[in-house]
């Protein structure tokens, strides 16, 4: 059984999968930073193993990194079942399966990367730690991890979205304290690059944080 937290998010997200996917699904083409660093990323794991797109909503990550970069050792893992079928849907291509990234149904040391954008502000303060661990526990050793946020102290509770009653935070990070988590969970070389928000019609007007690190070899 899901923690509370966690059954609020997969049910919010249950309910706005279809509406979200129509909104994401073609983000990538507005996002330059997205793309660079999907290709940086891709070029460093490209060959060595299995790479999850961790929290894949309707699978647009997942997608341009098959697509765009020839990672064709992806698939996609989400709490949301739905999403997990809309994302196997839009993308026949590519595995999809429901996961939780507290507790991976994967054996240790298995994948060479894990992308993981806009999901950990799903993952309260406190369980940071232990979500970085987990996805720690099934990288290779010198696996590799991107990971996206919003920048800021706040979290945002949301009730409505997409015209669906939900009950869901969306918890902001500062950029210190996310570094300060991953090497908690024991990973190293953690490099964070820092953007301004694209246009009001193309997301949120938040800073963005991409994330690289690794697991040491
Ligand atoms: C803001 S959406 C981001 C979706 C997609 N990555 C994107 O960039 O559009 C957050 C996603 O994280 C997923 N998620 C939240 N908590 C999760 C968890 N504990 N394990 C796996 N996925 C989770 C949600 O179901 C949702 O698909």
């Amino acid at each position: 059984m899901p923690e509370p937290v966690q059954a609020d998010i997969q049910q919010g997200y249950d309910k706005v999968a279809v509406a979200y996917a129509s909104a994401f699904i073609h983000e990538q083409d507005h996002k330059p930073m997205d793309r660079e660093m999907l290709r940086r990323f891709a070029d460093s794991v490209r060959g060595k193993g299995p790479v999850c797109d961790m929290g894949c909503g309707p699978g647009q990550i997942a997608a341009y990194l098959f697509h765009q970069c020839d990672l064709h050792s992806v698939f996609g893992m989400d709490l949301s079942q739905r999403f997990v079928q809309e994302a196997a849907r839009l993308n026949p291509l590519i595995p999809f399966r429901q996961g939780n990234m507290l507790k991976i149904d994967a054996t240790d040391n298995t994948w060479a990367g894990i992308t993981a954008f806009y999901c950990i502000i799903h993952i309260p303060h406190a369980q940071v730690v232990e979500a970085l661990k987990e996805m720690g526990r099934v990288l290779k050793p010198g696996g590799l991890i991107l990971l996206t946020y919003h920048i800021g102290q706040e979290s945002v509770h949301l009730t409505d979205w997409f015209e669906e009653q939900v009950s869901m935070d969306f918890n902001f990070y500062d950029p210190v304290e996310m570094e300060t988590y991953l090497q908690a969970a024991g990973y190293t070389n953690i490099q964070t690059t820092l953007r301004q928000p694209y246009a009001p019609e193309v997301e949120h007007q938040s800073h963005r944080a991409y994330v690289f690190a690794e697991k040491p070899i």
